[in-house]
């Protein structure tokens, strides 16, 4: 372990005037409406240091959560290793002041215990992330994705074990559709271990999320956290110009690739720009408060690759109100 080398990193003290917080669900722990994932950007291939500005700027900023997964990297592994790494440096004396989350459910090792959602896949991966970042307990430990060959008992006993051990205070799934949420919830209950959160991919482009799924976590009292509130980069300026090199879509190997970033993408991107200049926001503040102006929302989880970034996407919080006009205006782009 890295111990802690002078100078040390004193957060900004006026961090919780930054941000807003709402509660997730019925329960009683809060989140920072904007929450930063590790995704990408923070694996064995990118630099130490950037992904460290980027937490502390975040931090200073009152984002408290940060979220993980086993497999995130590349190597897979790898962001956790080095959040453990920036831990240790930097946040030892904050870990109180912390809701880090990780998953488990795809692939992580050889054989038919490394992926899904078994009790024996997911213990042993909570253990092994536990390990890479240092940690002996997680905030929120999630299932990352339905398995359709698990029963479902199966696995939210294993969250529910997971959470008496100690390893996790709080437990979530992710991309569960509003009928799995329900199952879940509904056992999750019976075990004593309420479902905290869904964790589910909302954006401009993207309604994955339907009424059904709203209605249902707000009946149930679960939180909702959006993941890729811009389109993993593409509602915000990056791509009004071409396709940047440092850019996710031209990078090799991630899921946002250069055909994604159509003329016909681009020409809406171009009005949603106007719309939000209107606001006096950027694209992507007004991405983002686009997908928080549900009640049943938590949280919008962004990724970042530069800590300017991370302060252009806080302050989506300045303004996340919009008048009727501004949302048929946007309904008007999207369904052109
Ligand atoms: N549960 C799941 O199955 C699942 C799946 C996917 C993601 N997630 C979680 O959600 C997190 C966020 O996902 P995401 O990275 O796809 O989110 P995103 O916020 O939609 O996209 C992030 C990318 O947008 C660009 N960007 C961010 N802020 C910007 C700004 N203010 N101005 C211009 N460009 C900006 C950056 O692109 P460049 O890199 O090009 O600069 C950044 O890498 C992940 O880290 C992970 O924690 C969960």
């Amino acid at each position: 372990m890295v111990s802690p080398v002078p100078p040390y990193y004193l957060p900004a003290e006026n961090r919780y005037q930054q941000m807003q917080y709402r509660r997730s669900g019925h329960s009683g722990l809060q989140l920072p409406l904007i929450s930063l994932g590790l995704w990408h950007n923070f694996g064995g291939v990118d630099t130490l240091e950037n992904q460290r500005a980027m937490l502390r700027r975040a931090f200073d900023l009152g984002i408290t959560h940060f979220d993980l997964a086993n497999n995130y990297g590349p190597p897979p592994g790898s962001a956790e290793e080095n959040f453990g790494r920036i831990l240790q440096m930097d946040f030892r004396p904050f870990r109180d002041e912390l809701i880090i989350s990780t998953k488990a459910g795809y692939y992580m090792w050889p054989g038919p215990y490394g992926e899904w959602g078994t009790r024996k896949y997911l213990i042993a991966s909570l253990d092994q992330s536990l390990k890479r970042m240092g940690l002996d307990y997680v905030d929120i430990f999630y299932h990352h994705r339905p398995d359709p060959n698990t029963p479902l008992e199966e696995t939210m006993m294993a969250l529910d074990q997971i959470v008496r051990q100690g390893k996790a205070l709080y437990v979530g799934v992710s991309n569960y559709n509003a009928e799995q949420t329900r199952a879940a919830a509904r056992i999750l209950r019976e075990l004593g271990t309420p479902l905290l959160i869904n964790q589910v991919v909302y954006h401009m482009f993207n309604r994955w999320v339907d009424p059904d799924l709203l209605d249902t976590c707000e009946e149930n009292g679960v939180g909702l956290i959006f993941f890729s509130p811009l389109a993993q980069g593409l509602l915000t300026n990056r791509y009004l110009n071409g396709i940047p090199e440092d850019s996710r879509a031209g990078k090799p190997n991630t899921f946002l690739r250069p055909e994604h970033v159509t003329e016909q993408n681009i020409a809406k991107i171009r009005k949603l720009n106007d719309i939000a200049q209107g606001r006096g926001q950027t694209l992507a503040q007004m991405a983002l408060a686009w997908v928080l102006r549900h009640s049943a929302s938590t949280s919008a989880l962004i990724g970042t690759s530069k800590v300017s970034q991370v302060d252009d996407s806080a302050a989506a919080i300045k303004n996340l109100s919009f008048s009727a006009d501004e949302l048929r205006a946007i309904d008007a782009v999207l369904a052109e």
